[in-house]
């Protein structure tokens, strides 16, 4: 029994299979339950059997739940392989779903979002104030030109704008690509021109964590080399001076100015399958991927999610405190919650200022009741002590989540006894950008066991096997992979279709996630990390190229190597060995120089914690950098096959 836990022993815990069974008047008021039992099932497992042969009559009863100006013909398409298409000849638009409907509906006057900014100052719109802001966003940007299929950049703190911005590119049938706040000037070029982006929304910055991020000078740095922006709306958040060019530069109230608070912009009816955006993601090589979502079937599956994962009711308060730089604030802090009607809290600072217990002095505040964050900053605020969130009334919560990267039984342990009353569930979502929804999760109806994501979501096909596809000892592990697509996944790398096809055949006809998990003898599975050079620092996913070619240009490095390093905080840090020029000193001046170059070219998530000068780096006979070797070396492993490495 859990109370009967010695939640101070953590040794116990590293080899957790303890299952901890859900409350059953949970279980009995599921959303997912209510569905289950519209088709016959109390028992999950028989029920995921079920969805898995009769995937199409589920999705379909999802996608009827949604308003379509026109039914789709055909529920999924596969001919042209690996690319795949749902609700063929359906038009829709996901906006519509997250507000014009509501409008119809006493869920016009709901909170969509309590606003809490860094300082502590606070906003509520209601549905009615956020399709109003939308409507006069979309009208505006109208006016600057922007019409179906353009690419907008959305570069803003998380404020009520942000999510207008989003909401009001994808009214248009425009296609929005958000970078990430935290993303340097030079990152944000390069997203901007790989999507050819016409257009730039950001502000004249904020504080975050009563830091001054300086959103506009970096945009302005930024767009020295792109030759497709257009035009700049610069939100006033902070009303400071901020450099502004002369027709190229507009302040959002002025755009706004003339625009009637009435103002509609109807929908654009899209094509299920025309693009909703792209984001921005990093892989194993190369530069940043733009993973492109569509309208029609990524709604489905964000909808669907959000109602079962997060098991949201009318009353509830849901936060989650992603960023929507993320692919976890796209899916889950705009789209679906909004599709699902909920009310929502939406967050600018960090779970430390002024004090580590900002987390939980909003959910008191707010009375949040659904509460999904990451394990790093569960990590983190572990460390300051149990005594934070017992200054608290916690007591609205009823579901705790968790994403991004392996939750550790420990902290899981710590989140549930702290924040949890030490009985409430934890949904640990597995997912990623590029599956667009949450693939393994628990429901409210599973019994969990802390560090494992459970089982896989209706009509998810996940399975554990070699580099072949063939069935490996599951309890031992393998590779992650899921069979069949879903609707809410990636359709291609945006510009890049052969990008794309690596997913579908790394392992012959079969979605590869590029993770490393287990199945256990109960079905659950456990996910271990990256198996390709992918590192995930404090859950956001950087790519060891990108840092690699940044140190690269830098004139005192000759070559560059970047490795992951398990982290206690942050899940895993950045570690980069570099070799540097003739006539260049291996020195801390120049470590220290290089880990800034890093900072101010990458961002500030992607600076090494540790620099090491080597004479040489280990390489292929072809010269490819083995970056498997120095981590292998770096964590005392076995190197492994080393048959190709030149000696
Ligand atoms: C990792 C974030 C273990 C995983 C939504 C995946 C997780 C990558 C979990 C995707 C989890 C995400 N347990 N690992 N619950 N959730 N990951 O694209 O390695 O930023 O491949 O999407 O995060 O990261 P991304």
């Amino acid at each position: 029994m859990s109370s009967n836990l010695n939640f101070e022993n953590t040794d116990t815990i590293l080899n957790e299979d303890r299952l901890f069974p859900p409350k059953s008047e949970l279980v009995e008021n599921a959303n997912i339950m209510a569905y289950m039992k519209s088709k016959g099932f109390t028992d999950y497992d028989a029920f995921h059997k079920w969805s898995i042969e009769n995937r199409f009559e589920f999705w379909e009863d999802m996608a009827k739940e949604l308003h379509w100006f026109k039914p789709w013909e055909k529920t999924f398409e596969w001919t042209n392989k690996p690319f795949f298409r749902w609700f063929v000849g359906g038009q829709f638009n996901i906006v519509y779903n997250c507000l014009d409907r509501h409008m119809e509906t006493p869920v016009r006057q709901k909170v969509a979002f309590y606003w809490e900014g860094d300082n502590g100052e606070t906003r509520t719109l209601t549905y009615e104030d956020l399709y109003k802001l939308t409507n006069r966003l979309a009208k505006g940007l109208q006016n600057l030109g922007v019409k179906k299929g353009d690419r907008v950049a959305i570069y803003m703190p998380a404020i009520p704008e942000q999510v207008a911005a989003l909401l009001a590119v994808a009214r248009l049938g425009a296609v929005h690509t958000v970078i990430f706040g935290g993303f340097a000037a030079s990152a944000l070029r390069e997203r901007i021109n790989d999507a050819g982006a016409k257009v730039v929304i950001t502000a004249d910055g904020n504080y975050r964590g009563g830091k001054h991020i300086k959103l506009k000078e970096i945009t302005d740095e930024a767009l020295e080399d792109t030759p497709t922006i257009e035009k700049v709306v610069v939100v006033k958040r902070l009303s400071n001076d901020v450099p502004m060019q002369a027709g190229r530069d507009i302040y959002l109230d002025e755009l706004l100015a003339d625009i009637p608070e009435d103002t509609v912009v109807p929908c654009e009816p899209m094509d299920s399958e025309d693009l909703l955006y792209i984001l921005y993601t990093s892989g194993s090589t190369g530069k940043p991927k733009g993973v492109v979502h569509v309208h029609g079937g990524h709604a489905v599956g964000l909808y669907m999610t959000t109602r079962f994962v997060f098991d949201i009711k009318p009353e509830d308060v849901y936060w989650c405190t992603a960023d929507i730089g993320w692919v976890t604030g796209h899916s889950y802090i705009v789209y679906g919650p909004l599709m699902n009607g909920a009310t929502s809290v939406l967050f600018e600072s960090t779970p430390y200022y002024p004090n580590p217990d900002r987390f939980w002095s909003v959910v008191e505040k707010f009375k949040v009741s659904i509460f999904y964050s990451s394990p790093t900053a569960i990590r983190g605020l572990m460390r300051f002590g149990e005594e934070w969130p017992a200054k608290h009334d916690l007591s609205s919560l009823r579901l705790l989540g968790s994403v991004g990267e392996p939750i550790n039984p420990e902290a899981w342990i710590w989140y549930r006894k702290n924040i949890g009353h030490n009985e409430l569930p934890i949904v640990d979502t597995w997912w990623q950008t590029e599956t667009g929804m949450i693939l393994i999760s628990p429901t409210v109806i599973l019994p969990l066991k802390p560090g494992s994501a459970t089982k896989p979501m209706p009509t998810i096909e996940a399975d554990i096997v070699d580099k072949n596809g063939n069935p490996v000892d599951a309890t031992k592990g393998g590779f992650l992979i899921i069979r069949h697509p879903w609707p809410a996944q990636m359709r291609t790398i945006y510009r890049d279709p052969a990008r794309y096809e690596t997913y579908w055949d790394t392992i012959p006809g079969v979605y590869f996630a590029g993770d490393a998990a287990t199945r256990d003898k109960d079905g659950y599975f456990r996910v271990q990390g990256r198996v390709d050079d992918v590192i995930k620092v404090s859950g956001h996913r950087l790519g060891s190229m990108e840092i690699e070619s940044c140190l690269v240009s830098h004139p005192a490095v000759a070559e560059a190597a970047a490795i992951g390093k398990p982290d206690p905080l942050k899940g895993e840090h950045v570690k980069v060995f570099v070799t540097v020029k003739e006539g260049f000193e291996a020195n801390d001046a120049l470590a220290n120089e290089l880990k800034q170059h890093v900072r101010s070219t990458v961002g500030p998530l992607a600076t090494p914690d540790e620099l090491e000068f080597r004479p040489t780096l280990p390489k292929t006979r072809s010269g490819k950098i083995m970056r498997r070797v120095l981590r292998a070396q770096e964590l005392g492993e076995p190197v492994g096959d080393t048959s190709t490495l030149d000696a």
